[in-house]
């Protein structure tokens, strides 16, 4: 397994590293390509329940949003390429940014056979590293489904705060509650 260590801010002042400490990740983030989006196309087509927008993507309706939106540098959404030994491994980005009132939405894919090995915590921790220390947002806000077991993996992650929505989601007949959390600048990174 690659490990990344990276340098942050906070920790014990009293360390002789001053106030950085190291903290090592299984995975890191890069920068998304349109094969990576073809890839993760395959994958997020697998579980349309986990989804706001649960219908199957085409690989032109894919390359589309390479083009218009991952390319796009003024769009309101940045990407990136989840990675472990080498190998792209899910993708992450924050969606709907307001840059104005600091905060933007989590969007968190891994590729199934990768689920359950530590991934997803430590994306998440390098997604808000960069929201938080490099876009200078406040608040990193998600939403999700009760038929969507990622629900555990949200509370486990510790959000500075969350709500029940009632019927946020309709699938396969019947409309599930959701989990609505949001995490904090200076609570998490
Ligand atoms: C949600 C997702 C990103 C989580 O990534 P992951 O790499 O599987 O999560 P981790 O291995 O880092 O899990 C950390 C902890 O969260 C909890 N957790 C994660 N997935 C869980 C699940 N399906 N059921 C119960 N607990 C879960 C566990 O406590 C886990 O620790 P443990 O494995 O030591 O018990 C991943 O499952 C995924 O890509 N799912 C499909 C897409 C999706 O639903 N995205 C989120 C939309 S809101």
């Amino acid at each position: 397994m690659n490990e990344i260590t990276y340098l942050k801010q906070g920790g014990d002042l009293s360390s002789p590293y001053g106030a950085t400490f190291a903290v090592t990740y299984p995975c890191n983030l890069r920068e998304l390509t349109q094969t990576d989006c073809e890839q993760v196309r395959q994958w997020r087509n697998t579980c349309l329940e986990t989804l706001r927008t649960p219908y199957l993507l085409t690989e032109q309706m894919q390359t589309d949003f390479y083009h218009t939106t991952v390319c796009n540098r003024n769009a309101n959404s940045r990407w990136w390429a989840i990675e472990a030994n080498g190998e792209l491994i899910g993708m992450t980005g924050l969606t709907d940014i307001e840059w104005e009132n600091g905060k933007a939405e989590v969007s968190l894919i891994l590729n199934p056979k990768e689920i359950r090995k530590g991934y997803g915590e430590a994306a998440l921790n390098l997604l808000l590293e960069q929201a938080f220390a490099f876009m200078g947002l406040q608040n990193i806000y998600g939403e999700c489904y009760e038929c969507n077991p990622a629900v555990s993996f949200w509370r486990k992650m510790i959000p500075t705060y969350t709500t029940t929505l009632p019927q946020r989601k309709l699938w396969r007949g019947k409309y599930y509650d959701s989990l609505y959390f949001s995490f904090m600048r200076g609570e998490v990174c």
